[in-house]
């Protein structure tokens, strides 16, 4: 081996290691040019048989190609290494400019939002939440609550009636009915909310709905007075609608509540009626076996969709009862 050899195999493998494109075919590269059957590995290997004097001089150039390899392997595999880093940071990078993919979680109806408000504010009171069945018997719906036979609210018109007929059940037509069942299975002190869904055969416009919400108000203790009813719908109309709002009842009649009044509210610049109330009619206690002499109480009755659509200015029902999005989403998801 001569130092023309070496300096042959000192530039091809510096070749080799330049052309090789990745730390992969670098590899194959540095097995071809130092690995174990190497041209200079086999020269450095044979300097063995070599005499002392010769050892010294070939050595020293064999050696010195094997470095010179060797940096260049060790310059080549840096500016790889330096590249693959730099493809990898491109390559994992994450735009996190992209926009998500929007998955809207489910959310409440406002007609429920606004149920668990009126609710959550009389059990902070003390009231307990009442339900009663949709499907209601018209003793229940009507004859318990002083409705006779012959009252128009009783005709085709207002009333699903449901076959058989003679079953005599209807789609309860307001949540009133839950006073008796409550009354009917509780002793008194009796503080209770019943909201819930009701029926009417209407149309659907902008005003009316077949299907519709309620809330019913019932108060049966010792020494009730109109005084009790009035200050309690006052302080539900301030939660429902601000501080500034004010009530005033209106003489009406029910044929459940004796004196029997209508409420109204003092909101954006005009008397918007709010719903029914009074004292409980004693006949309708009597009924519901409660001593007459010894309990009287107040009952209250809102339309929720109605509280609804004041509160938030909702001029057209079918807002609330086609279930929009666009619509719904306004009211927050209230979950
Ligand atoms: N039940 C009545 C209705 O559906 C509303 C109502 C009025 C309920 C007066 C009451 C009440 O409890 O006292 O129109």
């Amino acid at each position: 081996m001569n130092p023309a050899e070496l300096a042959s195999w000192v530039s091809a493998a510096q070749g080799a290691f330049l052309a090789a494109p990745d730390l992969e075919s670098l590899k194959t590269a540095r097995l071809a040019h130092l690995g174990d059957k190497s041209p200079i590995a086999l020269a450095s290997r044979s300097l063995g048989s070599l005499s002392p004097e010769e050892k010294a001089a070939t050595g020293k150039i064999v050696g010195e190609a094997k470095a010179a390899i060797t940096t260049s392997l060790d310059l080549r595999t840096k500016e790889l290494e330096i590249e693959r880093d730099k493809k990898v940071l491109l390559e994992e990078v994450v735009d996190i400019t992209l926009p998500l993919k929007r998955s809207h979680r489910g959310g409440l109806h406002p007609i429920s939002i606004i149920k668990n408000e009126v609710s959550d504010f009389f059990i902070e009171q003390g009231f307990a939440v009442e339900e009663g069945p949709e499907l209601e018997s018209g003793w229940l719906n009507f004859d318990a609550l002083n409705i006779p036979a012959d009252h128009p609210a009783r005709t085709m018109q207002d009333t699903f009636f449901v076959e058989p007929v003679e079953s005599g059940m209807v789609l309860r037509t307001h949540t009133s009915p839950v006073q008796i069942r409550t009354m009917l299975t509780q002793e008194p002190p009796i503080y209770v909310v019943c909201p819930g869904r009701t029926f009417r055969a209407d149309e659907l416009d902008a005003t009316h709905s077949p299907v519709f919400h309620q809330v019913e108000g019932l108060v049966i203790d010792k020494g009730i007075t109109m005084a009790h009813l009035k200050g309690t719908l006052d302080n539900f109309a301030r939660h429902m609608f601000g501080p500034e709002v004010t009530t005033r009842l209106r003489p009406s009649f029910f044929p459940f509540t004796e004196p029997s009044a209508e409420v109204d509210i003092f909101f954006n610049n005009r008397w918007i009626e709010w719903g029914g109330c009074g004292m409980v009619n004693p006949k309708v206690l009597a009924t519901c076996g409660i001593d007459t002499d010894v309990y009287s109480g107040f009952a209250f009755g809102m339309g929720l969709e109605r509280t609804l659509m004041v509160r938030h200015g909702i001029t057209d029902m079918h807002d609330i009862v086609e279930g929009d999005l666009r619509f719904t989403r306004q009211f927050g998801v209230g979950l």
